[in-house]
C-alpha cells in the first residue's frame, strides 16, 4: 500500500504535504514525491527520492512553494524501487499520485501503445496518468470519469491538471480516501492522520465519487456527473494520540497504551457484569444456532484469533477454525450458512481479508468483522461490526491492536458462552482487570530489556508454547522477525520431539511459554529436553509458578495466576522483548525493510 495527500488552501502547500507524508509514512516507505502546483497553472513542480520523507524536505527548500499539490510514499508494487517509478506520475497536462492496483493496467498499456503513448516507468500509476490524458479534452470531469470506467482493481488517485491550478481532483475505488475543509483550504489523504492537525471532520466518499477540491471548499460528483452531497463524520479519539509523546519509537508507545486501549476495549461491551454488544446495533439473531465459528485474518489479527480459539471452545462450547485469509481465498472455501465467520482486521483495509469478507457476504452466511478503523472498507461493507478502541496503530508491529483483538474476541466468546446458559461471571470481571496485568508487566521492562540480550546474539530462535501459549509463541515469533530479522520459528512445545528438536544446539535459545495449568508440567519437560541439548531456555510464567533451579536459563514472571487472561501478559512480555532485542540491534523499528503498515494487494 501507499499514501497519498493533496492540499489547497492559503497555507503552504509544501508543509502541509510534506507534514502529511511525514504522517502516513507508516503506509509505505520505498520512495517518497510532491508535486507543487503554481498559482499561474503549467506543469507543476516535481520532486521524488527513494529516500525517506525528511531527505525529500530537504530537498524541497530549494524549490519555491506553492499553494497546492499532491504527494505519495511508496510502498513498490509495479516496478523495482526507484525515482523513475517513484510518484507523482505525469503524462501531457496530467499529473497524479496512486494507492492501490490497477489490475488491467497491462491491457490499458497496450490500448495505450496503439495510440503511440510509451511510458517511462514500469508502474500501473503512469498508465493511469496516460489514460486520464488521453480523454483530457479541458474537462477533468469527463477526462476522470472516462479513465475510472476503464480502469479494473483498487485505486485512489489525487490528480493536478496542468490548466486547472485552482483545483486538486480525488476519486477512489476499493481503496481509502478521506477529505477535509477547513478555513484554511482543502485537504485530501489515504488517512486522515495526514491532515488531522488541521481540522477533525472529515469526508469518507464512497468508491467512484469525483472529489473536486478549491481553496473555498469541496464538491462530490456521481459518475453521471450529477454533484453529491455527503455526511460529515468526526474523528472520536485524541489527536494526540497520533503523536510519538516523547517515545524513541511508535512501537514502544503503543505498547504502552495497552493498559489504557484494552480498558477502554473491553468497557464498551459490559454492562451491568454482562457482555452487551448493543452499542455496536448487531443483527439480533447473530450469535444463535451457530455450531461452528471460523475466524479468517492475516498475521498479528489471525494470531488473536488463534489466541482466542480455546475459550470459544471451552467455555461457548462451539467449534473454532482459524484460518489465514490468503488461504481462505485460494481455496474458495465453501461457505457454511451455520458457520459464524468472524474477520478480524486492524486495518479494515487488507485486501485478503476483504476479499475472505465479499466471499462469505456473498454466500450469505452469518458474518461478524472485528475492525479498529472505523469508516474503513471492511468497515463500510460489514453488517456487523465490533470496534477495538485502540486508536491509531502507526508501527508496522501490531501490538496494541493485537491484545485489543484478543479481547473483543473473549469478549464475543463470553457473549456466546452466556447465551448459552453459562455463568461467565468470573471470566467477565477478570477481563474488566487485565489492563493491570499489562501495566504490571510494563513495570517489568528492565528485567525483560536484560534477557531480551539473550535473543539479540541468536540466528534462530524457537518460540515454544502449548495450547493457547502456542497462539502467543506464534505471535512473540512473527514480532521478532519482523522487526530484528531474526529467523523465529515457532512451535507447539509437544511436537519437538517429532523431529525438530535435532535443531537446538548451543547458540539456539528458546522462548517457552507456559501459562496453562494443565499443561504446565510437560512444557517445563520440553524446557529441560532443550536445555540438555545446550539450547538456553527463556521461561515466560505466571508468578508464584514453581521452577526448578535448573529449570531454566531465564525466568519472566507475568501477573495474575495463568489461564485464558494471562495471554494479555505474556503478549505484552513477548512484545518487549522484540523491541528490546531489536533496539539492541539498531534495528530501525518504526520501519522494517520490506514491510508496510497494512496489506492492501492480495
Ligand atoms: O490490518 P490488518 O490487521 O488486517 O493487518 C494484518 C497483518 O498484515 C498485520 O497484523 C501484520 O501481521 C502486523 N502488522 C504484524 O505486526
Amino acid at each position: 500500500m501507499c499514501g497519498i495527500v493533496g492540499y489547497i488552501g492559503a497555507l503552504s502547500a509544501k508543509e502541509v504535504l510534506l507534514n502529511g507524508l511525514g504522517r502516513l509514512e507508516y503506509r509505505g516507505y520505498d520512495s517518497a514525491g510532491i508535486a507543487l502546483m503554481g498559482e499561474d497553472g503549467g506543469a507543476p513542480q516535481i520532486l521524488k527520492t527513494t529516500n525517506k520523507v525528511e531527505a525529500l524536505r530537504k530537498d524541497a527548500e530549494a524549490v519555491p512553494d506553492a499553494h497546492a499539490g499532491i504527494g505519495h510514499t511508496r510502498w513498490a508494487t509495479h516496478g523495482a524501487v526507484n525515482v523513475i517509478n517513484a510518484h507523482p506520475h505525469r503524462a501531457g497536462r496530467v499529473t497524479l499520485v496512486h494507492n492501490g492496483i490497477v489490475e488491467n493496467y497491462q491491457r490499458l498499456r497496450a490500448r495505450l501503445a496503439d495510440q503511440g503513448r510509451t511510458p517511462v516507468s514500469e508502474t500501473d500509476t503512469e498508465i493511469a496518468a496516460m489514460l486520464i490524458d488521453s480523454y483530457y479534452r479541458g474537462d477533468p470531469h469527463e477526462a476522470v470519469r472516462r479513465a475510472a470506467a476503464d480502469m479494473e482493481g483498487s485505486f485512489t488517485l489525487a490528480i493536478l491538471f496542468d490548466d486547472h491550478p485552482d483545483k486538486v481532483y480525488a476519486i477512489c475505488r476499493n481503496s481509502p480516501l478521506t477529505v477535509m475543509h477547513t478555513g484554511q483550504g482543502s485537504f485530501l489523504g489515504s488517512d486522515v492522520l495526514a491532515f488531522l492537525h488541521y481540522g477533525r471532520k472529515y469526508y469518507a466518499p464512497a468508491n467512484d465519487l469525483l472529489c473536486e477540491l478549491t481553496a473555498e471548499g469541496i464538491a462530490f460528483f456521481d459518475p453521471a456527473d450529477r454533484p453529491v452531497a455527503l455526511q460529515e463524520k468526526t474523528v472520536d479519539w485524541d489527536v494526540d494520540s497520533a503523536d510519538k509523546q516523547g517515545y524513541p519509537h511508535y512501537m514502544i508507545k503503543e505498547i504502552h497504551e495497552q493498559p489504557s486501549v484494552l480498558r477502554r476495549t473491553v468497557r464498551q461491551y459490559i454492562v451491568e457484569d454482562r457482555v452487551d454488544f448493543s452499542c455496536d446495533d448487531l443483527e439480533p439473531d447473530l450469535f444463535e444456532g451457530v455450531e461452528h465459528v471460523h475466524i479468517v485474518a492475516c498475521g498479528t489479527a489471525m494470531h488473536a484469533g488463534l489466541t482466542a480459539k480455546p475459550m470459544f471452545e471451552q467455555l461457548a462450547g462451539v467449534l473454532v477454525s482459524v484460518e489465514v485469509s490468503s488461504e481462505f481465498r485460494d481455496r474458495e472455501a465453501r461457505i457454511n450458512p451455520r458457520t459464524l465467520y468472524i474477520l478480524v482486521s486492524q486495518s479494515g483495509e487488507t485486501a485478503d481479508t476483504l476479499a475472505a469478507l465479499r466471499r462469505i457476504r456473498e454466500g450469505g452466511a452469518k458474518l461478524l468483522s472485528v475492525i479498529n478503523v472505523k469508516g474503513s472498507t471492511m468497515a463500510r461493507e460489514s453488517r456487523n461490526v465490533v470496534y477495538t478502541q485502540a486508536g491509531p496503530e502507526i508501527a508496522v508491529a501490531s501490538t496494541k491492536a493485537f491484545t485489543t483483538q484478543v479481547a473483543v474476541l473473549f469478549l464475543v466468546a463470553l457473549k456466546m458462552a452466556q447465551d448459552r446458559g453459562v455463568d461467565v461471571s468470573n471470566e467477565v470481571a477478570a477481563l474488566r482487570r487485565v489492563h493491570k496485568q499489562v501495566e504490571r508487566v510494563l513495570s517489568r521492562r528492565p528485567a525483560i530489556a536484560e534477557a531480551a540480550r539473550m535473543l539479540a546474539a541468536a540466528r534462530d530462535i524457537f518460540y515454544l508454547g502449548r495450547g493457547m501459549d502456542m497462539a502467543l509463541a506464534e505471535e512473540g515469533s512473527l514480532k521478532i522477525k519482523e522487526i530484528s530479522y531474526i529467523h523465529a520459528e515457532a512451535y507447539p512445545a509437544g511436537e519437538m520431539k517429532h523431529g525438530t528438536i535435532s535443531l537446538i544446539e548451543p547458540g539456539v535459545p528458546t522462548v517457552l511459554i507456559a501459562t496453562q495449568k494443565n499443561c504446565y508440567a510437560k512444557s517445563l519437560l520440553c524446557a529441560q529436553e532443550n536445555r540438555s541439548r545446550g539450547g538456553e531456555v527463556l521461561l515466560i510464567v505466571p508468578d508464584g509458578w514453581h521452577v526448578e533451579k535448573d529449570g531454566a536459563d531465564v525466568v519472566l514472571r507475568i501477573p495474575g495466576d495463568g489461564g485464558f487472561m494471562s495471554a494479555f501478559g505474556a503478549a505484552a512480555t513477548l512484545q518487549l522483548l522484540a523491541y528490546e532485542c531489536a533496539y539492541q540491534k539498531g534495528m530501525p523499528i518504526d520501519q522494517p525493510r520490506n514491510l508496510a503498515k497494512s496489506v492492501t494487494v492480495a
